[in-house]
Order: structure tokens, then C-alpha cells, then sequence
């Protein structure tokens, strides 16, 4: 990775930080040029996905988007149990024409919307030509317009992990400073850049204990990728400190940003929705309906 490139990061990062945001940085911030779909991914499980997910939305909902979390993980502790609500339907009865998209589309708290898609992930990847059809007409009949769309992706990777990331907009890889969470990120940037040719990532690094910290670890994980992968283009995204709020608003089954606005964690969730939303990207591919008809055609 070119290293001017990465402390230019660096510096616009750390000058973020408390700082006012300037008039060129707030115009890109309402411009419409940021990815309209990003997937979180994870090697490993537990590093923080979903608690990342739902906070991020819901700082960026404060902040005037309109956004709808897609929940694609089929693991236990979902988007919906984190947050103390009981979906009564899943995208699978969309697919068997029981219900409309829209009556499945959930409202969140802090004003987003949340699709519950896990128990109906494995068939998303198997629908026959006439299913796809009319689950496209279904997005195209959606009254409610969406600015942005984060999807909760499981760990590992499984087909359905890949399946999301290739239809996706913008790839985002969480980890941690666990040793083993670094090396389960880099087997999924391995898989995702050899076999899918994915060559750009954003990375956060969740529970840390300072913005040093997090760079250390994003650098090692760089590192070994450009020594082993080739070349590859990595974006340091930010960083979400280790903080109790996290874990005492997971047992209260409502969002940190709601409980504790003002924790360590909340600051930085604000200032990874602004961070995404600063983010520029060419290309007119990347509105919630193409990201559909992406994932449709895999
Ligand atoms: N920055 C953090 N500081 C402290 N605890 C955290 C942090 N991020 C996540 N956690 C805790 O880690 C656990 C796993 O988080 P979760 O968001 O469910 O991960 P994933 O979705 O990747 O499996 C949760 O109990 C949560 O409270
Ligand atoms: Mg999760």
C-alpha cells in the first residue's frame, strides 16, 4: 500500500477529532456522493458487528439520513434481540408472497428501519428467475426512499458472507486487537480479494484503547496483506473505543446512543457515520435498487 497515501489518511483522521468540520468536508458530507450500501463483515464472531451497525445507523439517521439496516446474520445473538424488539416477519415471506417488502421493513429506534433478513438468507442466494422478478418489483414499490443501507453480515466465509460483499457498494471489515481476530480478518480479505477480486476495503478497529492503538493494528493487518495478497487498496475508517456502554445497553436490549450519548463509543459512532459519509465514490452504481439487482444476478 502506498504509505503517503495511508498518513494523508491518517492526518485528515486525526483532524477529525474534535475539531469542527469544515465547509469543504460538510459539503461532501450532504453531497450525495457517499456508498449508499455498505457491508460489514467480520472474520471472527463477537467483534462488534451488530453493536457497530445499529449505532452507526441510528448517528446517521441523527443526522438527517434515511437508512435501512439489513440484518444477514444468521447467528443467535441478532440485530433484533440486541435491541429488545420481536420482528413478526422475515424477507422469507416475501419470498413465499405472504407479505409485501414494506410490511416487513421494521421501524428501529432512532429512527431507522431494519429489514430482518436472517432466517431467510440461504434462500435470497437460491430464488428462481420469477422470485428474483418480483422481489425487485417489491424494492421498486417501496414508498419510503432509503439514503443508505448497512448490512449486518455474519463472520466467517460462508457463501452468503461473499454473496453480500460482492453486491455491496463499499466492503467494510471490523476487528479487534485480538491476535486472533486480526488473523481471521486477513483469511476473509485473502478469500474475498483472490476469489471474488475485491480490491478495496475499509477497515475499523473495534475496542481499543486509543486511536494509536487502532492504526498499530490496521498497519499490521496492511502490511501482511500487501506482502501476500498483491495489491490491494485499504481505507482506515475509524475506530470504536472499549467502552462499558456497549455491553450495559446489549443488557438492556436498547442502543448505546440512545442510553449513553455522550460515552467514548457513542463519540466515536458519530464519527464513523461522518467519516462514511465524507467518503467519495465515482459511479452512479450505487442506489439500493442496483445493489438489489447486483445481488439478484449472482
Ligand atoms: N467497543 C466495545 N467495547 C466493549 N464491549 C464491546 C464493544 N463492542 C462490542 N462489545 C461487546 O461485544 C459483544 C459482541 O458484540 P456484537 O456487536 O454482538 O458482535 P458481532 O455482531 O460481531 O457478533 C457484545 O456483548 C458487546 O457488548
Ligand atoms: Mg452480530
Amino acid at each position: 500500500m502506498n504509505q503517503a497515501a495511508t498518513l494523508k489518511q491518517w492526518k485528515a483522521y486525526c483532524s477529525f477529532d474534535g475539531a469542527a468540520v469544515d465547509g469543504q468536508e460538510k459539503q461532501s458530507m450532504n453531497s450525495s456522493s457517499h456508498p449508499r450500501v455498505l457491508c460489514f463483515s467480520s472474520g471472527k464472531g463477537g467483534v462488534g458487528k451488530t453493536s457497530i451497525v445499529t449505532n452507526l445507523g441510528i448517528a446517521m439517521a441523527q443526522i438527517g439520513k434515511k437508512v435501512l439496516v439489513l440484518d444477514a446474520d444468521l447467528g443467535l445473538a441478532n440485530i433484533d434481540v440486541m435491541l429488545g424488539i420481536t420482528p413478526k416477519y422475515s424477507i422469507q415471506h416475501v419470498f413465499s408472497g405472504e407479505r409485501s417488502l414494506s410490511d416487513v421493513i421494521m421501524q428501529g429506534p432512532g429512527g431507522i428501519k431494519l429489514l430482518p433478513a436472517s432466517s431467510g438468507i440461504q434462500e435470497l442466494c437460491h430464488l428462481s428467475e420469477s422470485e428474483k422478478l418480483f422481489l425487485l418489483n417489491e424494492f421498486d414499490c417501496l414508498e419510503e426512499p432509503v439514503d443508505i443501507m448497512l448490512i449486518d453480515n455474519a463472520a466467517g466465509i460462508s457463501d452468503t458472507v461473499m454473496y453480500f460483499n460482492m453486491a455491496a457498494q463499499a466492503r467494510v471489515i471490523i476487528l479487534t486487537p485480538e491476535p486472533t481476530s486480526i488473523t481471521d480478518a486477513y483469511a476473509l480479505i485473502k478469500v474475498l480479494s483472490k476469489r471474488y477480486l475485491i480490491k478495496e476495503f475499509s477497515i475499523v478497529v473495534n475496542w481499543t484503547n486509543s486511536r494509536q492503538e487502532a492504526y498499530k493494528i490496521f498497519r499490521q493487518l496492511t502490511a501482511v496483506a500487501d506482502r501476500f495478497l498483491g495489491f490491494l487498496s485499504f481505507h482506515f475508517l475509524g475506530h470504536i473505543p472499549k467502552d462499558t456502554s456497549i455491553p450495559k445497553s446489549v443488557r438492556q436490549q436498547k442502543p448505546a446512543l440512545e442510553l449513553f450519548p455522550q460515552s467514548r463509543a457513542c463519540q466515536g459512532f458519530r464519527q464513523l457515520a461522518e467519516n462514511i459519509l465524507n467518503l467519495d465514490v465515482s459511479g452512479n452504481d450505487g442506489n439500493i435498487k442496483f445493489f438489489w439487482k447486483n445481488l439478484l444476478r449472482l
